[in-house]
């Protein structure tokens, strides 16, 4: 039977597929030093095929950008180590993202835009069964801000 993968982890148990948190600790490792790349390339794509919610953004909002980015690769870190912190986070995003005029159908966009970014960058390990992994955290994420957001704007 062949070997999963060349990770150290992996390797020991070589029958077993990896988890979800394996392979996003994994990715998200081999991300690293790529979020210039990502910031760049998923706005053009989030913006060029969603061009209605650029306005949200201010015209020169790189700052807030790059913070979009990274916070979105801190939740996935954050989901894979089911750290306890994390929905309280998500849940003032979401509602400060209510708050930007960001609506419930603009999330499952990002993450489809999030992961065609990822595919376009190919980082080291890269594959269809990890871009499925980050499509059920990603979409775990957004479930959680987009819940937050529907409740707050409603109030
Ligand atoms: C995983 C999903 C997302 C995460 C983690 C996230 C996170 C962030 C963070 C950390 C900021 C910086 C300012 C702040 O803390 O509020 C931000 C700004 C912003 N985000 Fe998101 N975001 C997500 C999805 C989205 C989506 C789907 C939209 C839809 C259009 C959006 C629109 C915005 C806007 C308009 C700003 C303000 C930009 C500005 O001031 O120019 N975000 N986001």
């Amino acid at each position: 039977m062949p070997s999963p993968g060349p990770s150290g982890l992996a390797a020991g148990r070589a029958a077993e597929a990896p988890d979800d948190a394996e392979l996003l600790h994994e990715s998200l490792g081999a991300l690293s030093g790529h979020e210039a790349e990502i910031v760049e390339r998923l706005f053009d794509l989030f913006f060029e095929r969603h061009p209605e919610v650029r306005e949200l953004f201010g015209e020169h909002s790189i700052n807030e950008r790059e913070e979009m980015v990274r916070e979105t690769l801190v939740s996935v870190l954050a989901h894979a180590e089911d750290e306890p912190w994390l929905d309280g986070n998500l849940i003032a995003m979401g509602r400060s993202h209510a708050e930007y005029g960001v609506e419930g159908r603009s999330y499952p966009d990002f993450v489809v835009s999030m992961l065609d970014t990822l595919d376009e960058v190919s980082a080291p390990g890269w594959s269809p069964e990890v871009r499925a992994a980050w499509e059920r955290a990603l979409g775990r994420i957004t479930d959680v801000m987009r819940r937050a957001g529907d409740e707050h704007g409603g109030a």
